[in-house]
C-alpha cells in the first residue's frame, strides 16, 4: 500500500471510530474517575480500621496511605480537558466551576497532598496515631465534592 493510502485509510478509520466514542465515554474523563475510585479503595482501608470495623494491621495501614500520598501526587492535567464538565458532557459529575476564574480545586488539591503525608508518616504507628492523620484527608476529598462535584 502507498503511503498515501495508508493516509487516507488511517484518516478515514479516525473520522468513523472517534465520533463513536466521544459519545460512549471520554479517556479523560474514565482516567480521572477511576483515580478517584482508588483513592476511594484505600482511604476505605484505613477508614475501616479508624471505625474498628477491620482490625489495625501496620502494614496494611502504612501500605494504603502510602498508595493515597502516591495517588495524590500524580500530576492531573491529563485529567480535566476544557469541555468535560458536567453540562457539557454526559457521564461525568465534575462541575464547570473547576474551570472557572477563581476555582480552588489546586489547592485543594495541594491540601490532601500536606493531608496524605501526614498520614504515611504515622500510619504505621499504631492506631491512635493514624486515626489523629485521618481527619484532613477526609477533609480535603469532602471540601472539593463539596464544591466541585455534583451532589447525587
Ligand atoms: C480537588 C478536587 C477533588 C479531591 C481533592 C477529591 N475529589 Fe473525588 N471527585 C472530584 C470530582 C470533580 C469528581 C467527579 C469526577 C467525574 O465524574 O468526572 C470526583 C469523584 C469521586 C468519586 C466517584 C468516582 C466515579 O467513579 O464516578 C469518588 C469515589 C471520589 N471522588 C473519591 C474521592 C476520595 C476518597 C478523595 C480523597 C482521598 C477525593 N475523591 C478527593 C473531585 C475531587
Amino acid at each position: 500500500m502507498s503511503l498515501s493510502r495508508i493516509l487516507i485509510a488511517t484518516a478515514l478509520t479516525g473520522a468513523v471510530a472517534l465520533p463513536a466514542l466521544a459519545q460512549e465515554s471520554n479517556p479523560a474523563v474514565n482516567a480521572r474517575q477511576g483515580h478517584m475510585q482508588v483513592l476511594a479503595l484505600n482511604l476505605g482501608v484505613v477508614g475501616n480500621m479508624a471505625r474498628g470495623n477491620t482490625d489495625y494491621d501496620p502494614e496494611a495501614a502504612q501500605a494504603a496511605a502510602d498508595n493515597l500520598l502516591m495517588m495524590s501526587q500524580i500530576n492531573q492535567r491529563f485529567y480535566w480537558p476544557e469541555g468535560t464538565d458536567s453540562e457539557s458532557i454526559e457521564g461525568t459529575r465534575a462541575l464547570p466551576a473547576i474551570w472557572e476564574e477563581g476555582s480552588q480545586v489546586m489547592e485543594i488539591s495541594a491540601e490532601l497532598v500536606a493531608a496524605t503525608e501526614g498520614l504515611a508518616a504515622v500510619a504505621g504507628d499504631g492506631l491512635d496515631a493514624m486515626r489523629g492523620a485521618l481527619g484532613p484527608v477526609g477533609g480535603a476529598c469532602g471540601a472539593c465534592h463539596d464544591d466541585y462535584r455534583v451532589s447525587n
